[in-house]
């Protein structure tokens, strides 16, 4: 369930998302290669070759820095509770589950990822 693989070092984010219950790899990933801003079903693969499913965010975080934020790759992996800082890893990206918003607050955003899990997981098992 891949339509695109990009690879790249897991470097320390703003650690927002550990606060918000939804932790993410933020990736190092040249912007030239980057799809269209949204989120997207995928997965992310570590250094040991060991493949986890994922909800992959692209975008500038809209929410926190308006229209402003470079646009970055994260991934947050399901049911994963690691430290895969300074991993070079791959991320699959495949279908795509909605486009970036601008929530209001933490809570409307928390309460999406929440759903965009749950699609994920739809997408994951469905292949
Ligand atoms: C599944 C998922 C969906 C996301 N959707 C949005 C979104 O619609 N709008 C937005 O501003 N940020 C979105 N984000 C990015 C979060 O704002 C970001 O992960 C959070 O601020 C933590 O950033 P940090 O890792 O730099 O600390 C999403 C992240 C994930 C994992």
């Amino acid at each position: 369930m891949a339509h695109l693989v990009l690879s790249g070092v897991v470097v320390r984010g703003d650690q927002r998302g550990r606060a918000l219950g939804f932790p993410t790899a933020n990736v190092e990933v040249d912007d030239a290669l980057l799809p269209g801003d949204g989120i997207y079903a995928g997965w992310l693969e570590d250094e040991a070759g060991v493949r986890r499913v994922a909800a992959v965010s692209v975008g500038g975080r809209p929410t926190y820095y308006g229209d402003h934020g470079a646009r970055l790759v994260e991934a947050h992996v399901l049911d994963f509770t690691g430290d895969l800082y300074g991993q070079h890893v791959r991320i699959g990206v495949g279908e795509a589950v909605r486009g970036q918003e601008r929530f209001s607050s933490n809570e409307e955003l928390i309460d999406q990822m929440r759903r965009d899990v749950e699609a994920v997981r739809v997408a994951a098992a469905s292949g």
